[in-house]
């Protein structure tokens, strides 16, 4: 699949301006870094290019300043918390475009690497504009995208900069493309999903894309509810939207046409209240008490997801399935975490991503264990949905 995309291979970058899109939108409380996830999973591409003699450019966005410099949603603190990481120095430009930043960039010698200021500053870098796009260009020989976390947007940085330069992928973009390939394009079958979350209305768009795709589809979280209603089953006071019971009975009608099984709990951890260490009872999806909602997959249905599991070559992981933030709800979750990284260890390909699913992961200390975890959200999502990111189709060979 990445050789559909131009990568760094064979690239001659020494003594190059390189115009590097990055994600440093970091989580950062009082002005320092707290999870340095992105920033080191980035640092392949920028050493590689500095040690290749390359003048590497950083470009990013960070936070929704709306189009206008916003002094807390300043780069700065990301560009310091980047050099330690990258172990040489990083400069700083409070500007992205304009004299401040050319200036910037004339300065730096072979190796050497500068972040430039919040490109979301501009209005023109959410609106795709042509003119901000050509002002970032001049600042750079080449582009390398490295940041499919916010490849799902259009925005300058991330598409128009992109025909105005030769484009390549960065190594983290590669590993994102080659690692979503192995889950979704071509896997290694049988391919299972697992999905969680709480809204059917928020994932229609990927149920319907991952049925024409896997062979087993796991949907857990309370969007299972609303498949269980749409069975007639009556789940309580379990969160579930019945206005989407025909849209459900749809899905798996389509899904059984499609030849992807779809697996639903059969038990599940109820109470009353929504509460840390609150009372609970394990119960068959039938027998759900009026006066309680289901926060959680019970124990019988998360060993009959094991072992399917352990039958699949492939899996791809989105969304807790249980009210993973409040414990002791988050033990379907933890166990299946446990048991992807199990397996994985016995040979499957296991591809996870998602805000929740990752620190789902952490929680589970299984975040080194799967094949690959991607550093990206709302990218993830749209590619598992099938949809096509701009910013990597104008990476694509041509
Ligand atoms: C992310 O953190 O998911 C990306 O940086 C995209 O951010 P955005 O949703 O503000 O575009």
């Amino acid at each position: 699949m990445v050789a559909e995309y131009k990568t760094l291979d064979g690239v001659a970058v020494a003594g190059r301006r390189v115009l590097l899109r990055a994600d440093l939108n970091v989580p950062v409380h009082g002005g320092r870094v707290t999870d340095l996830t992105r920033l080191e999973r980035l640092s392949p591409s920028i050493t590689e290019l500095a040690r290749k003699g390359a003048r590497v450019v950083v470009l990013s966005h960070f936070g929704r300043p709306g189009g206008k410099p916003v002094s807390d949603m300043s780069l700065r603190p990301i560009a310091e918390a980047l050099a330690l990481i990258l172990q040489q120095p990083v400069g700083f430009a409070s500007d992205c475009v304009g004299p401040e930043a050319e200036s910037a960039v004339a300065a730096l010698g072979d190796g050497d690497v500068v972040v430039l200021e919040n490109t979301r500053f501009h209005p023109g870098e959410e609106a795709n504009d042509p003119r901000f796009a050509s002002a970032l260009a001049k600042l750079g020989d080449l582009y390398v995208n490295d940041a499919f976390s916010v490849a799902h947007r259009a925005h300058a940085s991330t598409e128009a900069v992109g025909h105005l330069l030769p484009a390549y992928a960065g190594r983290l973009m590669e590993a994102e493309l080659n690692a979503l390939n192995a889950a979704l394009g071509s896997p290694r079958r049988p391919v299972a999903a697992i999905v969680g979350g709480s809204k059917v209305s928020t994932k229609l768009d990927l149920l319907t894309n991952l049925i024409t795709k896997v062979d087993l589809l796991v949907i857990g979280g309370a969007m299972a509810n609303t498949f269980l209603g749409a069975q007639g089953i009556d789940v309580g006071k379990s969160l579930e939207e019945p206005s989407l019971h025909e849209t459900a009975r749809r899905i798996v009608i389509s899904a059984g046409k499609q030849g992807c099984r779809i697996l639903l709990p059969i038990d599940l951890v109820v109470s009353r209240i929504l509460a840390p260490n609150a009372p609970t009872q394990v119960v068959p999806v039938h027998e759900i008490p009026a006066d309680t909602m289901a926060l959680d997959l019970g124990p019988a249905t998360t060993e009959a997801i094991i072992a399917v599991l352990r039958e699949q070559k492939t899996v791809i992981w989105n969304g807790p399935v249980g009210a993973f933030e409040t414990p002791p709800f988050n033990t379907a979750t933890i166990r299946l975490a446990q048991a992807i990284a199990a397996a994985t260890e016995s040979g499957m390909t296991s591809v996870a991503g998602g805000g929740d699913t990752v620190a789902a992961l952490h929680e589970a200390d299984a975040i080194d264990r799967l094949t690959y975890v991607s550093t990206a959200g709302g990218a993830f999502l749209e590619w598992m949905e099938g949809k096509t990111l701009p910013g990597v189709s104008v990476l694509r060979k041509t």
